[in-house]
């Protein structure tokens, strides 16, 4: 009895090992960039692609269906002209009536600079983001190439924003397993 409780206590440490030791970090910043601002960001990587119709009652200026599609550069640093090392592509949607509270669905789609191994693999985000929280979970749906099979999650958190060209600068720490 006594063995076979061991036994038992064993292969549960290893599976839980095995199960720690495939957890990838990565850590990256998201340029969302609504208005173009030279030199740093040439070009907006996020564009207006549906204009809601009811303002939310505390933010006037955005609208319950807005959406924007986006193919955000993704870099090591939070400077614009930080190292790439993927982008973001895919769109977020104001998904509340009430909040600033947002539907993101993206592909992150790596470069090689973020690891010999990752050049055009991606993983894919399904998330709620309140943009106002400090901190928003990015739930891991799946990936392909190196991340075929993802799970695992992302922290978000906002670096900077500016209000007057609504462009923002978010740091991500994702947590993937394969
Ligand atoms: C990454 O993939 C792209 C597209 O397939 C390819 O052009 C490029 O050479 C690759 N880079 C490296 C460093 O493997
Ligand atoms: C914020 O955006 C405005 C409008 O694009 C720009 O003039 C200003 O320099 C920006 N501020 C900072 C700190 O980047």
């Amino acid at each position: 009895m006594a063995n076979k409780l061991m036994i038992l206590l064993v292969s549960l440490a290893l599976v839980l090992a095995a199960a720690a030791a495939t957890t990838t970090h990565l850590r990256f910043y998201m340029h969302d960039i609504v208005t173009a601002s030279p030199p740093s960001y040439p070009a907006a990587t996020a564009l207006r692609a549906v204009k809601g119709m009811t303002p939310l009652p505390n933010d006037p200026t955005n609208r319950f269906g807005d959406t924007y599609v986006i193919d955000d550069s993704l870099t090591e640093g939070p400077e614009g002209d930080s190292r790439l090392v993927g982008r973001a592509q895919g769109y977020y949607m104001f998904a509340s009536m009430t909040e600033a509270s947002l539907l993101l669905s993206a592909n992150m789609v790596f470069t090689a600079a973020a690891g010999k191994n990752y050049n055009g693999s991606a993983v894919a985000v399904l998330a709620r983001d309140s943009i106002l929280d400090t901190v928003r979970e990015l739930p891991v749906v799946g990936g392909t190439g190196a991340f075929r099979g993802a799970t695992g999650y992302g922290l978000l958190r906002t670096h900077s924003f500016n209000a007057s060209s609504n462009n923002a600068v978010l740091q991500i720490d994702m947590y993937v397993q394969v």
